[in-house]
């Protein structure tokens, strides 16, 4: 295997810790540049595993920061980028959306300027360089929800989950859809998709996007969903459902993912997009009672018996109704497809937020308490 220099952006937030993980274990030979601000949302304990290996480092620095940049792709030697920094709560970009401008949008641009600087110093140019951008199903808008009970889903052959093969609608995301992105965060994403496309286009700097549904696992931040509700359950606290809780996701495992960046950075095809989902698609409040029951039994109370901390809250503004992505042409060109059950991937993830409640613990204390008065409390 040849010698590598990778940068890997927001290496110390959730998705980002387990593919710095999976490529620092599996490609001994490569150098992994781990660059990240440690915003709130950074943890460098998510890497507590990794971070003694000779083929890894840690950089804390600002995507948006340009000049900074600059100086780490070179001193790095870096050949390819693999781009998951970014503000990813849509909550927060309702409150703050300039942050997610900064980051999202000027921050990508500064990547793509430095990367496409240095690399056309080099006697090769863009060859052998890839600069992979990850990106979010949420740019396509949302999709009608017009089987509010589930139908039979048309990839239920292919499907992650088990005895659930439900689809909410007619419609999936495909990589033609066109975008149309609804809050501050998806068009903050949406905007730096085209970006790196632009960049493409324009330059011819390899660069490929892929767009992935919700992801779930160990090391997500707690303002998220699932990682939420669990903590919530823990310590008897209110679960707050927006809405009806009748808005529809598509629920991919963490390491699925990082295992199909690894995939796409290393087979995919320059200029392209692929879209990345888990063909598995929960209705909110049918999933908050999967979690419920799982912690419920795992703690040894009677399953359901959490389900009286539901509380119905504000729905989110233009909260998006339903996702659900088609991921066939992955499937087909490159052979990828979801390697866990969703029960499986539910029961580890719980399991792990209940084995790990230290990691929890030290991350909700001192700021998140007020984070989390003013976002759930305060509606
Ligand atoms: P996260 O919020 O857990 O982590 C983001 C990381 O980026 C953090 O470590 C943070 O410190 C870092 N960061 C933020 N601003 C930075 C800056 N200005 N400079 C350098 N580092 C900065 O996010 P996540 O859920 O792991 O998402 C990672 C990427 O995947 C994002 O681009 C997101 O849009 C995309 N994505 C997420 C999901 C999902 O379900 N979580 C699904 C599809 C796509
Ligand atoms: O689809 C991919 C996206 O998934 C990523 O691009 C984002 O970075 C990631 O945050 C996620 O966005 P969502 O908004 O779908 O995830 P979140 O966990 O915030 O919410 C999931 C669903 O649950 C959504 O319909 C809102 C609802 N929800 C969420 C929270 C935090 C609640 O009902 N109550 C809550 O407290």
């Amino acid at each position: 295997m040849s010698k590598r220099n990778i940068l890997i952006t927001g290496g110390a937030g959730f998705i980002g810790s387990h593919v710095v993980r999976l490529f620092v274990n599996k490609y001994p030979d490569y150098n992994i540049v781990n660059l990240d601000k440690l915003t709130y949302a950074g943890n460098l304990a998510n890497l507590k595993d990794i971070e003694n290996c000779p083929n890894y480092t840690f950089v804390r620095a600002d995507i948006a920061d340009l000049d900074t940049i600059r100086a780490i792709v070179s001193s790095h030697k870096i050949d390819g980028i693999i781009h998951l920094a970014a503000e990813s709560h849509v909550d927060r970009s309702i409150k703050d959306p300039f942050t997610f401008a900064r980051t999202n949008v000027m921050g990508t641009l500064a990547l793509l300027q430095a990367a496409k600087e240095y690399w056309e110093t080099l006697p090769e140019k863009f060859g052998g360089k890839m600069f992979y951008h990850i990106s979010t199903d949420e740019v396509y808008g949302a999709l009608e929800l017009t089987h509010p009970e589930g139908l039979e889903s048309p990839f239920a052959t292919t499907a992650s989950s088990s005895d659930h093969h439900l689809a909410f609608g007619t419609e999936f995301f495909l990589e033609t859809t066109k975008y149309n992105p609804h809050s501050p965060y998806s068009a903050s994403k949406a905007s730096s998709d085209h970006f790196v496309r632009a960049y493409h286009d324009t330059y011819g700097m390899p660069t490929i996007v892929t767009n992935c549904s919700n992801n779930y696992g160990p090391y997500q931040f707690p303002e998220k969903l699932i990682p939420l509700f669990i903590n919530n359950i823990r310590h008897r606290k209110p679960l707050p459902v927006y809405g009806k809780g009748e808005n529809v996701r598509d629920w991919l495992f963490v390491e699925d993912h990082a295992r199909a960046i690894d995939l796409i950075f290393h087979k995919g095809k320059i200029a392209d997009t692929y879209n990345i989902g888990g063909f598995n698609e929960w209705k909110n409040i049918d999933l908050i009672k999967v979690i419920i029951k799982t912690v419920d039994r795992l703690l040894g109370n009677p399953e359901g018996s959490s389900e009286n901390l539901i509380t119905y809250v504000t729905d989110r503004a233009g909260h998006d109704l339903r996702y659900a992505i088609d991921s066939r042409k992955l499937q087909r060109e490159l052979g990828w497809e979801p390697s866990l059950q969703f029960e499986e991937g539910i029961e580890r993830t719980v399991r792990w937020y209940l084995d790990n409640q230290e990691w929890m613990d030290n991350i909700t204390s001192g700021e998140y308490e007020k984070y989390y008065d003013d976002m759930y409390l305060n509606r």
